[in-house]
């Protein structure tokens, strides 16, 4: 029998057993309530609650602008809807890099106001003390390496990282030091998958990847573009599971042709 299917609730400790028997772990974004029930019936492992609600939420070009209120609202929404899983929330920009103290109220506010069980940073070396005074007060931290899009704009591009030595060294002592530190799981985008592999093996706290390849712990998508919710993003690595736009678009034009002709509502839908 699967870890995951003779636990009440997803805890940081399963994730590690989960690692330690070779259960690949599956997590999903997810933003608000309806979306995040289908998602926790469906039996993900983890939502995240992702800072791409930037993007896909609210409409925005990166996961710069998003505010602390903005998280702790997707958040608490998520949060009503799941049982089982475990919750992460990322911490947005600008609420973490900066001192290490605004760092752990910014974690605080997260964890009061929503209900969350852990929030995601980007960044290692950079914001070690953030990482060390949030997970002093208790609160677990998820990492994130590679491409981190809070820094788009210092590296320019969503290409792939780490492929020079010198940045895939980086990341490696990044894993190890999040690892050091107490970080309960670590997220790796968008780098070579034998780079990713190589960590994994590394490091004793379960590797989630997005287009890190398959040699990781378990696997995270933004659920709007698995489900092709979003239809300009197409990386490489995105498998898309549905084209859910296609599907809503033919809905709501069903609907304006029934209003126009006067077909809906019918006489069973009226009082
Ligand atoms: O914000 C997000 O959705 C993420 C995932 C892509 C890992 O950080």
């Amino acid at each position: 029998m699967s870890v995951q299917s003779h636990v009440r609730k997803i805890t940081t400790h399963v994730l590690y057993e989960m690692k330690l028997r070779g259960e690949k772990i599956a997590m999903l974004t997810a933003y608000d309530y309806s979306m995040a029930k289908i998602v926790e019936a469906a039996g993900i492992d983890v939502i995240l609650v992702g800072d791409s609600a930037s993007n896909v939420m609210a409409g925005y070009d990166t996961t710069l602008p998003i505010t602390l209120d903005a998280m702790i609202y997707h958040a608490s929404s998520v949060v009503r809807a799941t049982e089982k899983a475990l919750v992460v929330v990322d911490m947005p920009f600008g609420t973490y890099q900066g001192n290490s103290k605004e760092a752990l109220l910014s974690a605080i506010r997260i964890m009061k106001e929503t209900g969350a069980h852990a929030v995601k940073m980007e960044g290692g070396f950079e914001i070690k003390e953030s990482i060390q005074r949030i997970l002093s007060a208790g609160i677990p931290v998820m990492g994130h390496l590679g491409l981190t899009p809070q820094s788009i704009y210092k590296f320019g591009t969503y290409s792939v990282r780490a492929r020079q030595e010198e940045e895939a060294l980086k990341l490696k002592e990044d894993a190890k030091l999040l690892e050091e530190l107490g970080c309960f799981s670590v997220v790796l985008e968008k780098i070579p998958a034998q780079l990713a592999s190589e960590v994994a093996q590394s490091i004793k706290i379960p590797v989630i990847g997005i287009g890190a390849g398959g040699g990781v712990d378990g696997q995270v998508l933004v659920l709007h573009d698995m489900l092709g919710i979003t239809q300009e993003f197409s990386p490489r690595f995105l498998r898309r599971y549905h084209n859910i736009a296609d599907e809503i678009q033919g809905a709501v034009q069903n609907y304006i042709s029934d209003v126009k002709q006067r077909d809906f509502p019918n006489e069973r839908e009226q009082y």
